[in-house]
C-alpha cells in the first residue's frame, strides 16, 4: 500500500529533549504522513488498518479513497 500526502514543510524539524513524551519517555515520529502533530504520531496511523497492498489511498477528512492513477503535468 502507499499514501499520498501533502505536507508543507520545507525543511527539517530538528528534536529537543521537550519533545520527549512524558509518560513513555520516547519519541514517536509519524511514518504514515497522517499525523495531525506531524512529524510526531499521534495514532492517526490507526486510520490505515485493513490497507491493501499494491493499492494507493488518499485520506481527506478522516475519509478514506482508493487512488486510481496519479497524473503529473510533466
Ligand atoms: S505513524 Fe503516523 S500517526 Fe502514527
Amino acid at each position: 500500500m502507499t499514501r499520498l500526502v501533502e505536507l508543507e514543510a520545507t525543511g527539517p524539524r530538528k528534536l529537543d529533549p521537550s519533545d520527549l513524551d512524558d509518560e513513555k519517555g520516547d519519541i514517536a515520529v509519524c511514518q504514515c504522513g497522517l499525523s495531525e502533530s506531524f512529524p510526531f504520531c499521534d495514532g492517526s496511523h490507526q486510520q490505515t488498518d485493513g490497507e491493501e497492498s499494491e493499492t494507493t489511498y488518499v485520506y481527506e477528512n478522516g475519509e478514506r479513497s482508493v487512488v486510481d492513477r496519479v497524473v503529473t503535468d510533466e
